[in-house]
């Protein structure tokens, strides 16, 4: 008989290590800057974040969700996950009240997403304007920030963030459903919690950049991996359609257009690539 089991004949069952654990390992030294609940479903992670009073300390909370049933996209859409297919999380940073307005936040978001692939061995992640995530012109992944102004003008940010892992085979028609996933991307995609960790470590250095010196700070990392650069593309929005060169983004993260040599701002749409009209010859 082994020892253990001499000593105490009814051990307890060791505790399963949980995701959350495995996120928290990952983290190493940086893990005490976050509070992680994975938790099995709810409407939405972002939504479950916003409802919540403030947290008593100084953590950012983090909440990643196996399974979202109502899941927000930007501009009232719905965000389509699989439960083991996807990774989808919230989470919340309060910012002091002299921070910089908000301007470029997604853009900063997808910043971190993009560097913490790198970092995990992905090839050439690039980002659309304002907060898509993509792998060979496909989306891989999106952001959606919402904030809560505070009582002392200070703000908070939820950052929800969510990446497709591996999409059932009726939606990874390459180059048909407009997404893609990881496992496309890379030959062993890391784990859940890996993926998650090394995101959260992004997130905590551009936001405390953000924090410090606003969107001018990591601007130009941004249009290093602008998808559209330099491409004929048309803005849809509410107020209609834009048609121009995309230059890049200025200072507070709009899109800037050329058109015919005027410069134009664009703060809201989706950005498609123009369709190059072929006449006849
Ligand atoms: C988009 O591309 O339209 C943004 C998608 C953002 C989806 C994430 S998943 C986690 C978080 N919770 C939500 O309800 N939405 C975001």
């Amino acid at each position: 008989m082994p020892l253990s089991s001499a000593l105490n004949p009814n051990p307890l069952p060791p505790e399963p290590v949980t995701a959350a654990d495995q996120t928290v390992a990952h983290l190493g030294a940086a893990a005490p800057a976050f509070a992680i609940e994975w938790i099995a479903e709810c409407d939405s992670t972002n939504r479950v974040l916003l409802d919540r009073p403030p947290p008593a300390d100084a953590r950012m909370e983090v909440l990643v969700a196996n399974r979202q049933l109502e899941g927000r996209g930007r501009r009232g859409r719905q965000w389509q996950s699989w439960p083991g297919g996807s990774l989808t999380f919230s989470l919340r940073r309060n910012f002091a009240a002299d921070a910089p307005v908000p301007g470029g936040l997604s853009l900063v978001a997808g910043l971190a997403v993009a560097r913490a692939l790198d970092g995990l061995g992905a090839p050439e992640i690039m980002l659309k304007w304002p907060n898509d995530i993509l792998y060979q012109d496909q989306k891989l992944g999106g952001i959606l920030v919402e904030l809560l102004a505070g009582r002392s003008r200070a703000m908070s940010a939820v950052i929800g963030i969510g990446i497709n892992l591996s999409l059932p085979p009726e939606m990874n028609v390459v180059g048909q459903s407009g997404i893609t996933d990881l496992a496309s991307a890379m030959p062993a995609p890391p784990s859940a919690a890996a993926l998650l960790a090394a995101i959260l470590l992004e997130l905590q250095h551009v936001l405390d950049t953000y924090e410090l010196a606003g969107f001018p700070a990591l601007r130009n990392a941004w249009q290093r991996r602008n998808a559209h650069a330099g491409d004929q593309v048309r803005v849809s929005s509410e107020s209609g359609n834009l048609e121009g060169i995309c230059i890049g983004v200025d200072d507070d993260g709009a899109l800037l257009l050329a058109q015919d040599g005027v410069v134009q701002r664009v703060l809201a749409g989706d950005v498609s690539l123009r369709p190059v009209i072929v006449g006849p010859k």
